[in-house]
């Protein structure tokens, strides 16, 4: 049956799933928005056809109208995701919601609060679960081909232009503002990963470290200005220019950027984007040395689990290459494997005559990679949203799915890795 869905908050990554109404018309359709800015409101209702009474300011101005949808995709950031949510439920709206969920361990309980209250769907935007290359993995597991996981090592890390425009330079680059840690901002999805892998286990102990000590002033280079383009006579040698970062590659990072030339074909012009960079309001032109960041640079977590396996996961900014590392250990054998590439092996111990292991090697790049028909992160996206549809309609949910309760202990663990690296003590999870 088709599904009615509303956006809440029309941002960049809302407007990703949104999409799925345009590839499975039959199955989703666009029927509402709320959104503070008009630019991005008028936009989805032009896209989806939507009238005036469908849009909205906000998600107060919504859930005040009766309910005239199935479900709501709320793409608003980090510090508003329980707090809509709440709203939205008690509206009677099931909910797709970003990641991370909420902001801390005690938004987490309201928001498993209100799920039981109401007894309505909140599914989680963890969508690496469905990228073929962690699906995959996760359904090797299930079919018991590497025997119990007892060590997971996963790697994240992220390169020094997303590093840098995400979180020195912008809208993640101090908890203040947007309420989450860099560990929980960018890799929530990678913890999530690592209670997912080891399937209903929970984990009971974590200790962390973690380091900002980069991204200072006390690095500043001599003779740096302040804003790049404006005061800086050593901006033409710096890497971390928002010329050589920003202007110079618009494609990758524009909708961190400018987002709202998004909405502009006439105004998302290169003159535009360079005056926009000198203007002292824009947060993306600072100088990288001299910002309000307050985030890690890198941290390390390590991991116990109730049946006494351990993992590590280390995430680490300002790399040159973005890479998600993945080394899972089993009693039966091992899976390795690069998200970035889409391959992964399974190795087991072979003891025949001139042999030590044999492995067999998946390449995934035909079931989609992250330009690919399915959507970003390695084909997760589009994957994600049409679960969230199936789900709602009643059929049942993939080896992937993040409803509240299975994304809960992530979360849970991520907050208490960040209270360790805080408090450099171990932290017991509890119930
Ligand atoms: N799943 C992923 O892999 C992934 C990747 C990137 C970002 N995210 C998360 O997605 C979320 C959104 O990120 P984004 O980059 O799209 O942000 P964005 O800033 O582009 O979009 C958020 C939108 O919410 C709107 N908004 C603010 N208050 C509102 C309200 N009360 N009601 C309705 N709308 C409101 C804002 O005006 C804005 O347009 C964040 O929580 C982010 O952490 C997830």
């Amino acid at each position: 049956m088709i599904k009615k869905v509303i956006i809440a908050g029309a941002g960049h990554r809302s407007l990703c799933y949104a999409g799925y109404a345009q590839t499975a018309p039959d199955k989703m359709q666009i029927v509402g928005v709320a959104e503070p800015i008009k630019e991005r409101r008028d936009f989805v209702a032009k896209a989806y056809n939507l009238p005036p009474e469908c849009c909205f300011q906000d998600v107060d101005e919504l859930v005040n109208r009766e309910k005239f949808a199935d479900a709501v995709i709320n793409g608003t950031m980090d510090a508003l995701h329980v707090e809509t949510t709440v709203k939205l439920l008690d509206a009677g709206y099931e909910v797709l919601l970003e990641k991370p969920f909420a902001i801390n361990h005690a938004e987490v309980i309201e928001l498993e609060e209100a799920v039981k209250r109401t007894g309505r769907i909140v599914m989680i935007c963890h969508v690496l679960r469905y990228a073929p290359f962690y699906a995959e993995i996760k359904q090797r597991i299930l079919n018991g081909d590497i025997g119990r996981i007892v060590n997971i090592q996963a790697t994240e890390h992220v390169s020094y232009h997303h590093y840098v425009v995400g979180y020195v330079r912008g809208k993640w680059r101090n908890k203040e503002i947007s309420g989450s840690s860099f560990l929980m901002a960018k890799s929530c999805h990678d913890l999530d990963l690592i209670v997912w892998l080891k399937s209903g286990i929970k984990p009971v102990r974590v200790s962390s470290f973690g380091v900002a000590d980069f991204f200072c002033r006390a690095n500043a280079p001599k003779n740096s200005g302040t804003l790049c383009l404006v005061d800086c006579p050593i901006e033409k040698d710096c890497i971390y220019s928002v010329r050589q970062l920003c202007l110079n590659h618009p494609e990758r990072w524009g909708a961190y950027i400018w987002p709202e030339l998004d909405y502009s074909a006439e105004l998302n012009t290169p003159e535009e984007r360079e005056r926009r960079l000198r203007d002292p309001d824009d947060r993306n032109s600072h100088c990288v040395w001299k910002c309000d960041n307050n985030l890690m640079d890198r941290q390390t977590v390590m991991i116990e689990f109730a049946d006494h396996a351990l993992a590590t996961f280390n995430l680490i900014g300002n790399c040159t290459r973005p890479q998600r590392k993945l080394h899972i250990i089993g009693t039966k054998g091992e899976i390795e494997g690069v998200l970035d590439e889409n391959k992964f092996v399974v190795r087991h111990i072979d003891v025949s005559p001139n042999c030590e292991y044999r492995e067999e090697c998946f390449n995934l790049h035909h079931m989609g990679d992250t330009t690919g028909a399915m959507g970003g992160h390695g084909g997760g996206d589009l994957r994600l949203i049409k679960d969230f549809i199936d789900v709602i309609n009643g059929e049942p949910p993939s080896i992937s799915c993040t409803l509240l309760e299975d994304s809960i202990a992530g979360h849970k663990l991520g907050f208490a890795a960040d209270l360790s690296a805080q408090t450099h003590q171990c932290i017991e999870l509890n119930d």
